[in-house]
């Protein structure tokens, strides 16, 4: 059973599911501020579930690929959709600052 680590919490999970049902069954969330209700609830459009993540994931995408290419986001960032990303490993999960989580200069590496 995969475990994402995400502040400071250990969510274990049924191998394959979508990363964001993850953190919102267990009570948490991908989104900042008012993207909690302003949100595609996972469609993939609006990009506000997008998180940093370290440790074996599938490739992005379609639906990823196109999102993360439009502003504020860059593909070259490394952001991904929670809502897309299905966990089939162990991850560490962070997520940046702003209203689509954009802002990563933040984040660290610290997997504690
Ligand atoms: S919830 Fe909108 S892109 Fe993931």
């Amino acid at each position: 059973m995969p475990v994402v680590k995400f502040l400071g919490k250990e969510l274990s999970c049924k191998k394959g599911s979508l990363l964001r049902d993850v953190l919102i069954d267990h009570g948490m969330s991908p989104h900042n501020g008012a993207a909690k209700a302003l949100n595609c609830f996972g469609l993939g459009t609006c990009g506000t579930c997008t998180v940093k993540i370290t440790g074996i994931t599938h490739p992005l995408t379609a639906v990823e690929r196109f999102r993360l290419n439009l502003p504020p986001h860059r593909l070259e960032d490394g952001l991904r959709l929670s809502c897309q990303v299905r966990v089939n490993h162990s991850i560490f999960v962070e997520k940046g600052q702003g209203f689509w989580g954009q802002d990563i200069s933040g984040l660290g590496t610290n997997q504690d």
